[in-house]
């Protein structure tokens, strides 16, 4: 890592901020862009937020720290900072807005891009890029951030045997945890707009909460009620895994399935009315207030730093199993995909807000020490860009996040009942 230089787009923001505070832990050279790079970077806001026990993004304190004026609608300023990079990680949502022109400049300038987008709008346009990404042979790495890269991750984990993968089952849940302004756009942005599943092989338009489901989650969540939503491991898991259907859920209050739903319709009515919460300046007041009041995506003032998650992904498969033939005693013969398998990985820790520093940090100084990505290139989901075993070994050694996974039992030995599809309130 000796000569590189990674670049962090957004190095103001919250999360920004804690990459750069990860690379400068590691003694990784790194080079900043910010709308506003003269905004103070160590703040009283540092001792205000210790108190409040909040992690506080401010506590940066770095000599060699250099931070470029970078605008994504400046394009100029964008090209200024890549030409000082190695790799990009960019901090800048919400990305359905604010994303693609980093993409593009960054496959001009043939430098790899991380990000941490979690809006399908985003990573479905993205991989329009995906030709260009090959040829070049650069890196643009999606969804880095906890959300995304432990699900792909840990659905990678949970395949690896199969012969055939029928369907993925992501589940998330967290506590105490707060969001930051980008967040709570990226979030409203994903429910406010159209959103996708796969089913059969197939992506076909779906309300928020069409589907709901129970998973067993761990302490402290226990058997959760978990609603559909738009998640992108629709998008980012079927890159690497042959599966027809995935479905992405979140733990949600206890109400009646019908509320859920009841709620999940009118959150898709703007929409339908072709409002869009980006374009449309008169919105802006009623959008803030939307945004703070809404329970689910939490408010003011930011996110915290003993927030603690729960991932849990369930696979549907097929093994391969040896089955005696009719022939000579003991010979043995292979009777692919003949037994069917259900396995699920759950993962949990502390702080999604400084594990997906982490992992971005962790992730780009392995691409960068593994040499020219000659014939690597492309539009890769998390679990593509870094082997999943790897990243997950790499977390548990971190003192801070408490982080751990777990393989679990197929269903049918655990005490609560197998969540299926079939029985699924729809
Ligand atoms: N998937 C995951 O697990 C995960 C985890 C964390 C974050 N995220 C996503 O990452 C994104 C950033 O999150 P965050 O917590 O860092 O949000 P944040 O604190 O609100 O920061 C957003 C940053 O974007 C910058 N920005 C906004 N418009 C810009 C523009 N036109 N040009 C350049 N910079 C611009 C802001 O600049 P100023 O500093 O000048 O305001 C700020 O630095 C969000 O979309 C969030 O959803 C995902």
């Amino acid at each position: 890592m000796g000569d590189t230089t990674i670049g962090v787009l957004g190095a103001t923001g919250f999360t920004g901020r804690l990459v750069c505070q990860a690379l400068e832990r590691r003694g990784i050279r790194w080079i900043g862009g910010a709308r506003n790079p003269a905004r103070p970077i160590l703040s009283s806001e540092v001792a205000d937020s210790r108190q409040e026990g909040m992690r506080s993004p401010h506590a940066l304190c770095n000599s060699r720290s250099e931070i470029l004026a970078a605008d994504v609608h400046d394009s100029a300023s964008i090209f200024r900072l890549l030409r000082r990079s190695d790799l990009l990680i960019n901090c800048v949502g919400p990305y359905a807005e604010l994303g693609l022109p980093v993409v593009k400049a960054a496959l001009e300038a043939r430098v790899p891009v991380f990000d941490l987008s979690g809006e399908q709008e985003y990573v479905r346009r993205c991989a329009a890029f995906d030709a260009q990404a090959r040829r070049a042979g650069i890196v643009i790495g999606n969804s880095m951030g906890v959300e995304v890269a432990l699900s792909d991750c840990a659905a990678a984990l949970a395949a690896s045997g199969l012969c055939q993968v029928d369907e993925v089952h992501v589940a998330g849940a967290a506590k105490d945890f707060r969001t930051s302004p980008a967040t709570r756009s990226s979030a409203l942005g994903a429910i406010w707009g159209e959103g996708f599943t796969r089913e059969g092989g197939c992506y076909r338009p779906a309300a928020v909460a069409h589907r709901i489901r129970q998973f067993a989650l761990g302490t402290p969540f226990g058997t959760s009620l978990c609603a559909w939503y738009p998640g992108v491991e629709c998008y980012t898991i079927p890159r690497h895994l042959s599966v027809p259907t995935v479905a992405t859920y979140i733990r949600v209050p206890d109400w009646s399935p019908a509320m859920l739903k009841l709620a999940g319709r009118l959150a898709a009515v703007p929409h339908r009315l072709g409002v869009s919460p980006h374009s449309v300046g008169l919105l802006a007041a009623p959008l803030r207030l939307a945004r703070n009041a809404a329970g689910l995506l939490g408010g003011a003032p930011g996110p915290s730093r003993p927030a603690r998650f729960e991932i849990r992904v369930d696979v549907l498969g097929r093994t391969e199993v040896q089955l005696p033939t009719a022939g000579r005693r003991g010979d043995q013969t292979s009777q692919p995909c003949s037994s069917s398998a259900q396995r699920s990985v759950s993962v949990t820790g502390l702080d999604p807000y400084g594990l997906s520093a982490e992992i971005l940090v962790l992730t780009a100084m392995r691409l960068l020490s593994s040499g020219p990505a000659v014939g690597r290139g492309g539009i890769l989901s998390p679990s593509q860009v870094v082997p999943a075993e790897w990243l997950f070994s790499q977390l548990e050694l971190l003192d801070d996040y408490d982080f751990g996974w777990r393989l679990t039992a197929p269903w049918s030995q655990e005490s609560s009942p197998p969540p299926s599809p079939a029985s699924s309130a729809r």
